[in-house]
């Protein structure tokens, strides 16, 4: 079985690239016809998400833009309290029909904390499109629209998502091996 070195752990091959190509030629396509005669906005959500929304949007036939996000996270001037914001936002949602493209939704607590600062945005519709789901991890009442893999409650690498910055570049996902 195939296995990567990253730092000072070891991951083992999860999912090959054909499965991978597979699974998000599948969401593609219930976007394509979910969407049809919409002109909806994918708002990638960086940096996980580079290598699933250049793969999917190969995928998506309709007349769509793409944008590209960060999520910031500071302490408020005068609360204590954590503030959240979206950072790279580059056009107005007013009307649009967005689509939020992550590499993953483990907790939801991200996913949540994007569709909270979205919903300021007077978007006509948001939805979510993941490129991995951990099911047993997933806390929250959102529905999370498209999602390419389920995955149990384990850590992965690859294909955008990375061990502490590395891992991000390998084009198959791994998983940590125990
Ligand atoms: P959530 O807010 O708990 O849903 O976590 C979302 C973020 O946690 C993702 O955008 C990833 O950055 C990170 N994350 C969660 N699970 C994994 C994993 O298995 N591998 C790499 N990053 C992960």
């Amino acid at each position: 079985m195939k296995e990567v070195k990253i730092l000072d752990k070891t991951f083992r091959l999860y999912k090959n690239e054909e499965e991978i190509a597979t699974s998000i030629s599948t969401i593609a396509n219930s976007i394509n016809s979910d969407y049809e005669g919409k002109s909806p906005l994918f708002l990638g959500v960086l940096n996980g998400c580079f290598l699933f929304a250049a793969d999917l949007m190969k995928k998506v036939n309709l007349s769509c833009e793409i944008s590209f996000v960060k999520v910031a996270s500071y302490k408020g001037m005068k609360s204590t309290g954590e503030v959240n914001q979206l950072i790279g936002l580059d056009r107005s949602l007013e009307g649009r029909d967005v689509i939020i493209v992550e590499d993953i939704v483990d907790t939801g607590n991200t996913i949540e904390t994007i569709v909270d600062l979205l919903k300021k945005a007077g978007c006509n519709s948001i939805k979510i499109a993941t490129f991995l789901l951990k099911p047993e991890a997933y806390n929250k009442d959102i529905p999370v629209d498209y999602v390419a893999m389920e995955i149990p409650n384990a850590f992965v690498v690859g294909y955008g998502l990375d061990y502490d910055g590395f891992g991000r570049n390998l084009n198959e996902l791994f998983v940590l091996k125990d």
